[in-house]
């Protein structure tokens, strides 16, 4: 959107506020226990906080925030994507890193994937739904992600 001038914000802006809302209701939150929570920390530092920050804080303009990001509050189809496809910000006059996030379908099974994104859910005041192994799997199939490669999927 950067070639939008300001009367094109605007329109598009007073578009999406005229459309009615979705009215679906968003999914019951729930509770970590003291377990999933110390290990969700421990993945989350190990491969997230680099780029994500420690605190969920982000990089501005670079690499998006968890932390009060409603974003995170809805479905979580895109943050599954994202986790197991990469990501890459895109290109603009301003922002010309364009940075990237790394594929962890390799790296991560799906109990893995969904553990690390309940810990982001749930942690810095976000108060979201539970990701579910299961939707991480049908998702990992749907998208053709490739298996976590373990030793022994080396037959
Ligand atoms: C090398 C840096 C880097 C690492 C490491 C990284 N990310 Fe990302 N991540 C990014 C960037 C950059 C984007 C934004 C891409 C874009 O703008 O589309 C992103 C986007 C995301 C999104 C999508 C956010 C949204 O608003 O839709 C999620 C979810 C996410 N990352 C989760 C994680 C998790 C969980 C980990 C650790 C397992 C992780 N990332 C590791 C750089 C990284």
């Amino acid at each position: 959107m950067q070639y939008f001038n300001d009367q094109d914000l605007q329109s598009v802006a007073a578009y999406l506020k005229s459309l009615p809302p979705s009215g679906k209701p968003l999914a019951p939150v729930f509770t970590l226990d003291d377990f999933a929570r110390k290990k969700g920390a421990l993945d989350y530092e190990v491969n997230c906080s680099a780029c994500h920050g420690v605190n969920g804080e982000g990089i501005s303009g670079m690499v998006p925030a968890f932390a009060g990001n409603d974003s995170m509050l809805h479905d979580p189809t895109n943050m599954i994507t994202a986790m197991l496809n990469g990501a890459r910000a895109p290109h603009s006059a301003e922002r010309q890193t364009a940075a990237g996030m790394p594929s962890f379908a390799w790296k991560m099974d799906d109990a893995q994937v969904a553990g690390i994104l309940n810990y982001v859910r749930s942690s810095w005041g976000n108060q979201a739904s539970e990701v579910k192994t299961s939707d991480v799997a049908t998702q990992r199939k749907q998208s053709g992600a490739v298996n976590k490669i373990t030793s022994s999927s080396a037959q």
